[in-house]
C-alpha cells in the first residue's frame, strides 16, 4: 500500500495522459507506475473556502449546524498528514453528521427515487450528503469502466467519450494505454461534477455467458489485476476516487443477490482474489465495492472474513468498503463484518444507516469507534486523493481529444482470431459486401449502470429490454462511413442482414464479404453463447455465397462460432466504443495492425465448460442457492489445461499482419525475484506489436493446473526490429496459499518457464530452480 502524504506538488492532471513507450512489462508496470497526484504535505497554506466550494455546499445537510465554520477547520490544513487531518475532522462532526457521511442514496431524479436531494447529479448512480459546516462536499458518484454512465436515456448533454468495453481494454494487454484511457474518462468524471468512479471491475470470467464479462478484465488474475489497476491509476489521476469492484466472487448475475459462491480459500487466495489484490496494489483505489452474493454462506458485504481480514488486514487497504447499490442488509452485520458507507438508497423504509446505525450504536451492537474508523476511511481518502483540496466542478470536455484515446484504446484491442489471407483488405479492392450488425451507422455498447451514452446518442432505437439494464445502445460510429473512407476506390454494398438470402445475394459476386454480428449483454442478466436472432445463420448463408468472408464479432465475452471453418477471417471487436467504428475499419484496411490478444478462452462448445448452465438458472427471482465452484482457481485455460481440452481460441490468442520469432529466453532467480529476458523480433515486412506470454510451471505438478500466466510484455517494432525484453514473475505467482499459516508459499524445486504467443503455443522453455519461500499474505510486493 502506498502512503497517503505524499507531495502535493504533483500537480494535478486532469488531462489523460500522452501516450507512453508501447513496451510494456506488467512487472514494470506494477513497480513504477503507481505513484498518484497527492494532496497531504503540500506547502501550500490551509485553505479554507470562505464560502463552500460550489452551489451544492450551499445546500443544507441533514443535520444542523454545531460550530462555525473557523473552529473546525483545522482539518482543511494540507501541511498535515491525511490521517491527521481525518482525525481532526473526526472530532470536529457531530454523530449525524459522521452518520450523513456513511449513508448513500439513488443520484437519479425519477419518481422512484424517494430520495430526491437537490445536489444529486443528474441521471447519476449516487449521492452522499456531504457536511457545509465544515467544507466537507458530497459523493458525486458515477458509473463505470467505459466512461461517464448515465442510469437512463441520457440528454444531449449528458452525453459522454465511450471507452470501449474493459475486456477490450484488457485485450490490449498495455497498462500503459489501460492508465491513459482510466485518465480520459476520469477527466469526464471530474468535468461531470464526480469525485467518485465506481470504476474499475476485475472479477474473473468463471462464466462465459455473465452478462457483465465486458466490463471486466478477463480470466486471469495478473492480466486482470494489472490492467484494471491500471485503468484505477488513470482515473485517479484527476484527483478523483475509483472503486474496485465487484469484491468478491460476483461472478454470475443470474441470482446476484442471492446466489451462495462455496469456494475453497486456498484457491481464491490464488484465482479471484489475487485478481482484486494486484488490482489495489497497483491501482491503490480509494475505494472498494463489496458485491451483492454470499461467499462460503456469508454475504460478501457483511463478511469478516473478506473484507476485515483479507481486505483490510492483510492487503492493508486503508480506503473504504462501500456496498453495491442496496446491496446492504443487515446494519450490525454489515458494520461489524467491515462495510464502510451504504449505497444507492431509494425507496422509503430501506436500509438507511443515518437511523439504523445510530440505533444499533445506541443499543451498542456496533462500537462509535466503529463508527469513527468508517468515516476515517472516507474521509482520509478523499483527501488523499485529492477530491477535498481540489474540488470537482462541472466544466468543458475535451471531446475530439478524447475521441483519440478512446480510439487508440480500441484499435489495440480489436483481436484478430483467424486469417488464412483475407485481411488486410487489398489496397485494390473494388468491391465489397457489408452485412449486419447495424454496422451502417453505429457500434454495440454494453448495457446496465455501465451504460455509456456517446456523443450524439444512441444510434439504433427500439432494440432490447426498454427499461433498465436496457435499451441496447449503439455507438454512433459507422464501420460503414469509415472503410468508405478507408477504401475510397472500392464499391461498398451494404445490407442490412436481416434476410440471410437477400444477405448472400448482396455477397454474391462481392471481392470480399464482412459480416458484423452482435450480442447485446447486460447488467442483471446472463447470456446464451449462441449468437441472438440467428446470426448464425447469416454468416452461413454469406459464407456459402462469398468464399472470402470476413465476420467481425461485437459481442461482451466469448460466442460460440458453428461457422469458424467456413469462414476466411474472424475478428473480434467487442464493444468498441465512441470510435469503434474507424478503428475496426482501420483494422480490416490495414491502416492498423492488429495486436489484441484474448484475456478469455473461447469454448468450442458449453458442455467442455466446469458449469454447462450457470447455476441458478430458472430458479424464481430471490431464492438462495448454492455454486460450487469445484474448479477452484483452475479458471479459464488453467481449466482447460487442467482437463487436456482445447478451446476453440486459446487465452492470449491474437493474430497479426506481420510475424513475430522469440528466442534468447533466459531465467534465473535473482534474490527474491525470478527474471525472465528474451528477445522479439519482428519477422514479416509490416510494422506491429507482439505480446510476449511467460507462462510458469512447476515441473512436479502441484498447483491447481499445469500452468499460470507468469509475466507479460507488449513490444512495438518496425519490420526487421529486435528488442531484448526483461519482466519479473511476482512470486505469489509460483506459489500455493498455504491455509495454515496464512501466507503464500513457494515450494523449492524445478520450474519451467515458457515463451508463448498463447496458452496454447508450446513455446519454448528453460527451467529454472528456486529454493523454498514463505511470503506475507499482502501488503505491497514481497521482499
Ligand atoms: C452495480 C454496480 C454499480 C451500481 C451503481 C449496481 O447495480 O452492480 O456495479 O456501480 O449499481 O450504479
Amino acid at each position: 500500500m502506498k502512503s497517503c502524504s505524499r507531495d502535493a506538488r504533483s500537480a494535478r492532471k486532469d488531462r489523460p495522459r500522452s501516450a507512453r513507450p508501447v513496451v510494456t512489462a506488467a512487472a514494470a508496470a506494477a513497480i513504477g507506475g503507481g505513484l498518484l497526484a497527492a494532496s497531504c504535505t503540500s506547502l501550500a497554506p490551509a485553505r479554507v473556502p470562505s464560502s463552500p466550494a460550489g452551489p451544492a455546499l450551499t445546500a443544507p445537510s441533514s443535520t444542523a449546524p454545531a460550530a462555525p465554520v473557523a473552529s473546525h477547520a483545522a482539518w482543511l490544513d494540507r501541511a498535515l498528514s491525511c490521517d491527521e487531518r481525518a482525525d481532526l475532522l473526526v472530532r470536529a462532526l457531530t454523530r449525524d453528521e459522521k452518520l450523513t457521511l456513511v449513508t448513500g442514496y439513488f443520484g437519479v431524479q425519477k419518481e422512484w427515487n424517494h430520495y430526491r436531494f437537490p445536489e444529486a447529479r443528474p441521471q447519476s448512480a449516487g449521492l452522499v450528503r456531504g457536511v457545509p459546516r465544515l467544507g466537507f462536499p458530497p459523493q458525486w458518484q458515477s458509473d463505470a469502466g467505459s466512461g461517464v454512465a448515465t442510469q437512463g436515456e441520457a440528454p444531449p448533454d449528458l452525453e459522454r467519450t465511450a471507452l470501449p468495453s474493459g475486456i477490450l481494454t484488457a485485450s490490449t494487454w498495455n497498462p500503459a494505454l489501460a492508465e491513459r484511457a482510466g485518465g480520459m474518462i476520469g477527466n469526464e468524471a471530474r468535468a461531470s461534477g464526480f469525485n467518485v468512479m465506481l470504476a474499475g471491475g476485475v472479477n474473473l470470467m468463471r462464466e462465459p455467458g455473465n452478462g457483465r464479462n465486458f466490463e471486466y478484465g478477463g480470466e486471469d488474475p495478473l492480466l486482470a489485476g494489472t490492467m484494471v489497476g491500471a485503468l484505477v491509476r488513470g482515473i485517479q489521476s484527476n484527483r478523483i476516487v475509483a472503486t474496485v469492484k465487484h469484491y468478491a466472487l460476483n461472478d454470475q448475475e443470474t441470482g446476484r443477490r442471492s446466489v451462495n459462491v462455496l469456494i475453497d480459500e486456498a484457491a481464491a487466495r490464488v484465482s479471484d482474489l489475487l485478481a482484486f489484490q494486484l488490482a489495489i496494489e497497483q491501482g491503490d483505489p480509494g475505494s472498494v465495492m463489496c458485491s451483492y452474493n454470499l461467499v462460503n454462506g456469508v454475504y460478501a458485504c457483511q463478511s469478516d472474513w473478506l473484507l476485515n481480514q483479507v481486505l483490510k488486514r492483510d492487503w492493508g487497504f486503508k480506503g473504504y468498503v462501500m456496498s453495491d447499490w442496496s446491496g446492504q442488509r443487515d446494519t450490525v452485520l454489515g458494520a461489524n463484518g467491515g462495510l464502510d458507507q451504504e449505497t444507492g438508497v431509494s425507496h422509503a423504509g430501506q436500509y438507511v444507516w443515518l437511523d439504523k446505525l445510530a440505533t444499533a450504536i445506541d443499543r451498542g451492537d456496533v462500537s462509535p469507534a466503529r463508527l469513527d474508523d468508517m468515516v476515517h476511511r472516507i474521509a482520509r481518502t478523499l483527501i488523499d486523493k485529492g477530491a477535498i483540496d481540489d474540488p470537482v466542478e462541472p466544466g468543458p470536455i475535451d471531446f475530439a481529444g478524447h475521441a483519440k484515446v478512446t480510439q487508440a484504446d480500441a484499435e489495440e484491442g480489436i483481436v484478430l482470431l483467424k486469417n488464412d489471407g483475407a485481411l488486410p483488405l487489398a489496397a485494390g479492392t473494388r468491391t465489397v459486401a457489408l452485412v449486419g450488425g447495424h454496422a451502417d451507422v453505429g457500434v454495440l455498447t454494453g448495457g446496465g449502470s455501465a451504460q455509456v451514452y456517446a456523443p450524439g446518442g444512441n444510434a439504433v432505437r427500439g432494440l432490447g429490454p426498454p427499461h433498465w439494464p436496457g435499451p441496447q445502445v449503439y455507438a454512433r460510429s459507422s464501420p460503414l462511413e469509415a472503410l468508405r473512407t478507408e477504401l475510397p476506390g472500392a464499391a461498398i454494398r451494404w445490407n442490412d442482414g436481416a434476410d440471410p438470402r437477400a444477405a448472400a445475394q448482396a455477397a454474391q459476386g462481392a471481392e470480399v464479404a464482412i459480416v458484423f454480428v452482435a450480442q447485446w449483454t447486460a447488467e442483471s442478466m446472463d447470456f446464451p453463447l449462441t449468437l441472438p436472432d440467428d446470426q448464425d445463420a447469416l454468416v452461413e448463408a454469406v459464407a456459402r455465397a462469398n468464399k472470402h468472408t470476413v465476420v467481425v464479432l461485437e459481442t461482451g465475452g466469448p460466442v460460440l462460432l458453428p461457422w469458424v471453418d467456413r469462414v476466411s477471417a474472424v475478428l473480434e471487436a467487442w464493444y468498441p466504443g465512441s470510435a469503434g467504428g474507424s478503428a475496426i475499419a482501420r483494422v480490416l484496411s490495414g491502416a492498423v495492425n492488429p495486436s489484441g490478444h484474448l484475456p478469455i478462452s473461447f469454448p468450442r462448445s458449453l458442455d467442455e465448460l466446469p458449469r454447462p448452465t450457470i447455476a441458478g438458472t430458472g430458479l424464481p427471482k430471490d431464492q438462495g442457492f448454492d455454486v460450487h465452484y469445484d474448479e477452484g482457481a483452475a479458471v479459464g485455460y488453467r481449466w482447460y489445461d487442467q482437463r487436456e481440452r482445447v478451446p476453440r481460441f486459446p487465452f492470449g490468442l491474437g493474430l497479426s499482419y506481420t510475424s513475430f520469432a522469440r528466442d534468447r529466453l533466459s531465467a534465473r532467480a535473482e534474490s527474491a525475484k525470478l527474471e525472465v529476458t528474451f528477445r522479439v523480433r519482428n519477422t514479416g515486412k509490416r510494422a506491429g506489436k507482439d505480446v510476449a506470454q511467460v507462462y510458469v510451471s512447476p515441473v512436479g505438478g502441484g498447483w491447481e493446473a499445469p500452468k499460470r500466466l507468469g509475466a507479460f510484455a507488449k513490444v512495438a517494432l518496425a519490420p526487421g526490429e529486435a528488442q531484448e525484453l526483461s519482466v519479473a514473475v511476482d512470486p505469489r505467482l509460483l506459489s500455493v496459499w498455504d491455509a495454515p499459516r496464512g501466507r503464500f508459499r513457494l515450494a523449492a524445486g524445478d520450474y519451467r518457464v515458457t515463451l508463448a504467443s498463447s496458452a496454447r503455443d508450446p513455446g519454448q522453455s528453460v527451467i529454472v530452480t528456486l529454493p523454498e519461500r514463505a511470503l506475507p499474505a499482502g501488503a505491497g510486493a514481497p521482499q
